[in-house]
């Protein structure tokens, strides 16, 4: 070869290079275009949609318990009692029972009946009075407060408990004095009084004054008794303008101890008398 073919032969090979660069050039060149552009239109795409949780749970989902509440307990309110009022709590048959009704249809039974518990009144008395327990123990807490409650004024006992033969000589006394018909108005004949159940009391003033007359209810032992002996247990079994139903007149000086619960049924009810209280038959005679 010679040496203008040399020359000749190295610039055909310079240009076949510089061809082969250009064309790696051109296409590395669009190679990048291509990435350029694909990675513009991905960027300009539009974020797709946040997709919107709801709540309704997938049937597969394992609902999650919800956590009962341990229930605190409510405490109980107490509640306030309603007074009541028990009528078969004690009997009116049964002479052993404060509550004994005894008038002229009702007989003590049995008509001679003693009380078991006797015991001496401790308290200023004109005659020495026994009568029992629980009415003694009321009469001396009355007797005391009717002094603090006064300023000093006093009671005593006229005569208490009498046996079946002591009602017997009082009654014949009142006969002599008078006659039957006046008797019955003011005594009661044996076996029915309810001095011989040891739970009544004729009271009166100390000094004496009004004792066993209706004037004692317009002192001031016959007013307070009257309107504060219920706090006591004791009634006016005899009331003024009740002789019909009791079958004895006014005596503002005899009281009953029926304990406190009936005795304050009776002022709360305005009900004057055992008899209408319980649903007996006026008793203003004898049977037969
Ligand atoms: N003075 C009453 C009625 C009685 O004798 O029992
Ligand atoms: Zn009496």
């Amino acid at each position: 070869m010679t040496e203008s073919d040399s020359r000749s032969s190295s610039r055909a090979m310079d240009r076949r290079r510089k061809k082969v660069v250009g064309a790696v050039i051109a296409g590395v060149a669009a190679l990048l275009a291509v990435i350029v552009g694909v990675v513009t239109f991905v960027a300009l795409q539009p974020a797709p949609p946040t997709p919107v949780a709801t709540a309704r749970p997938t049937a597969s989902a394992t609902p999650t318990p919800t956590p009962t509440p341990t229930p605190t307990p409510t405490p109980t309110p107490t509640p306030t009692p309603t007074p009541t009022f028990d009528s078969t709590a004690q009997s009116i048959d049964d002479p052993n029972s404060y509550w004994v009704v005894a008038d002229k249809l009702r007989p003590l039974n049995p008509v001679d009946w003693e009380p078991p518990d006797l015991v001496e009144v401790p308290v200023a008395y004109a005659n020495q009075p026994f009568m029992r327990q629980v009415a003694s123990d009321a009469v001396v807490a009355m007797f005391a407060a009717f002094t603090a409650e006064s300023g000093g004024l006093q009671m005593q006992s006229q005569s208490a408990y009498r046996s079946y033969y002591s009602q017997q000589r009082v009654y014949a006394g009142w006969v002599s004095s008078l006659g039957q018909a006046g008797a019955d108005l003011t005594s009661a004949r044996p076996g029915h009084s309810e001095h011989q159940t040891g739970l009544s009391i004729d009271v009166s003033a100390r000094p004496a004054y009004c004792t066993l007359e209706q004037c004692l209810g317009d002192t001031p032992q016959g007013q307070w008794l009257a309107s504060e002996a219920w706090r006591f247990g004791f009634v006016v079994r005899y009331p003024n303008t009740k002789t019909d139903v009791t079958g004895y007149e006014y005596e503002p000086w005899h009281m009953r101890y029926v304990g406190v619960e009936l005795a304050t049924e009776l002022r709360n009810t305005g009900v004057q008398t055992l008899e209408e209280f319980f649903g007996l038959p006026p008793a203003p005679d004898y049977a037969g």
